[in-house]
């Protein structure tokens, strides 16, 4: 690392992309409704997300970022254009390759966090993984390393009821990222939480990039996608700047 990237002031992680693309979206179009009702929700998006990268993606509410992310996720599919996930072109597998490629390699983080009330954290994160036909014993164990990972493993056990927001979303995190998921779409993850407890949530999202996940969060604040590598701005549907992130001192 040069000198300059030591002293740089912005949180640890790599600066530049450290992998190949990972998530590929070439001029990716979607328009939603018919005739004179049409809305062209994203309009000829390109972007590569590497590999240990971290995006952001910001923009005024309707311009296109949540589609982004469904179109990234494999949730909704391109009017035109294509999504690449690990090079290949989603259009081009199976619906049941597309389904276990969704599965196994994406994860999802959304502002409303869907655990389920009844069943502990550890519960919540191995609970996609038995679905995805992991014995039971096994995806615990998952589920405890990435519960580990998001440094919550001591709260396992736990009903999301007993959990802080914060720490609630940390095991949606874990359930997203558990297994072998090198894609996290995180649209609004900070959306409900303090400023203090937000940080501590783009900060894991930080390292999941940093241990080698692709990672993409929509924010609407600077200062949380300043812990991104770039930040991408959407209008109307369409990238009208990228730049490079910077991180701002806490609480400017
Ligand atoms: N299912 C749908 N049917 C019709 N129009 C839609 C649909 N989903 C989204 N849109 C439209 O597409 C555009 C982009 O929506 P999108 O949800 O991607 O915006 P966003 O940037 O995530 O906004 P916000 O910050 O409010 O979440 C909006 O004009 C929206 O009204
Ligand atoms: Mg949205």
């Amino acid at each position: 690392m040069s000198p300059v990237a030591e002293t740089a002031p912005r949180p640890a992680g790599p600066s530049v992309p450290v992998g190949p693309p990972l998530l590929e979206l070439r001029a990716a179009v979607r328009v939603h409704g018919d005739g004179a009702r049409q809305v062209r929700a994203l309009d000829g998006v390109d972007l590569e997300v590497a590999v240990g990268e971290f995006v952001a993606i910001m923009g005024a509410s309707g311009s296109g970022k949540s589609t982004l992310l469904h179109l990234a996720g494999g949730l909704a599919e391109p009017t035109s254009g294509q999504v690449l996930i690990g090079g290949t072109p989603l259009e081009a597998l199976r619906p049941a390759a597309r389904a276990a490629l969704r599965r196994d390699t994406i994860g999802y983080v959304f502002q409303d966090l869907n655990l389920l009330p009844a069943l502990t954290a550890a519960e919540n994160v191995a609970f996609p993984r038995e679905l995805a036909g992991i014995p039971a014993r096994r995806a615990r164990q998952e589920a405890l390393a990435a519960l580990e990972r998001v440094d919550i493993a001591e709260l396992a056990d736990r009903r999301p009821n007993e959990l802080s927001g914060g720490q609630a979303q940390r095991v949606a995190i874990a359930r997203a990222l558990v297994g072998e998921r090198r894609l996290l779409l995180a649209d609004e993850p900070t959306g409900a939480l303090d400023s203090a407890t937000a940080r501590d949530v783009v900060t894991t999202l930080r390292r999941a990039a940093d241990d080698g996940l692709a990672v993409v969060m929509v924010t609407h604040e600077a200062r949380l996608a300043a812990w991104a590598d770039r930040i991408v701005q959407l209008q109307d549907g369409r990238v009208v700047g990228t730049t490079g992130g910077e991180m701002l001192p806490w609480g400017a």
